[in-house]
């Protein structure tokens, strides 16, 4: 099942104390053909319903997940949503086609600056090094990586700067949504909002 559209998977678990990702939210919602899915307010306990969750899956073409980067990875209920939902037999393995020739979208925000992430900064590691183990995920299930948008510095942006980087999202989501016109943004591997 191709599916249609796309499903926006947000994850913050105190979204009421959120600048950088509450505006994101706030220009998704704008997006046409755009499905947004909160996490943390489905599941406040953790209690996730894999059957709606695979069928939801399968219902959408473009998967996006919205997040905080927490500890260089995923705040912990986006972790246990694949855990649980990306089976074997279902993303992956003997069966698993789910989610084959369906694109992966990743949209992040960091609280360190952008110098902060490479070889020469305090992180060590560049964002397209520490969002691999999702890269590898839509690999191994078949989907196609779209080059992830990264919104640094989120606490120390301005409420100006904050909104040009929700506008630079809604203009991004609304390009991947309208799959039959979608470009590749030019540029490197991953699209980042700076300063
Ligand atoms: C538990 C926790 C872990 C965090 N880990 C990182 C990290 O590894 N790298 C980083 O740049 N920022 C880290 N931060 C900062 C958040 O990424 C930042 O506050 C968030 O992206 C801001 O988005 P918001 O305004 O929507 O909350 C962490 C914050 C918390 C609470």
């Amino acid at each position: 099942m191709v599916g249609e559209g796309m499903l926006l998977v947000m994850a913050h678990p105190a979204l009421e104390r959120s600048r950088a990702n509450q505006k994101m939210m706030q220009a998704a919602r704008e997006v046409a053909g755009l499905t947004l899915h909160d996490l943390y307010e489905v599941y406040p306990a953790f209690t996730i319903d894999v059957r709606a969750e695979q069928k939801r899956l399968m219902q959408h073409q473009i998967i996006g997940l919205q997040f905080p980067m927490y500890w260089y990875s995923t705040p912990a209920l986006l972790k246990e949503w694949i855990d649980l939902v990306w089976l074997h037999g279902f993303a992956y393995g003997i069966g698993g086609t789910a989610l084959e020739g369906k694109r992966l979208f990743v949209a992040c925000t960091t609280g360190g600056r952008a110098e902060y992430y490479g070889p020469d900064g305090q992180n060590r590691y560049t964002m397209e090094e520490f969002l691999r183990p999702l890269e590898q995920t839509a690999r191994l299930c078949g989907m196609e990586w779209e080059k992830p948008f990264v919104l640094h510095a989120s606490g120390a942006k301005t409420e100006l700067a904050l909104q040009a980087g929700a506008d630079a999202y809604r203009r991004r989501l609304a390009a991947l949504a309208a799959v039959a016109v979608f470009v590749e943004p030019e540029g490197p591997a991953i699209q980042e909002i700076r300063e």
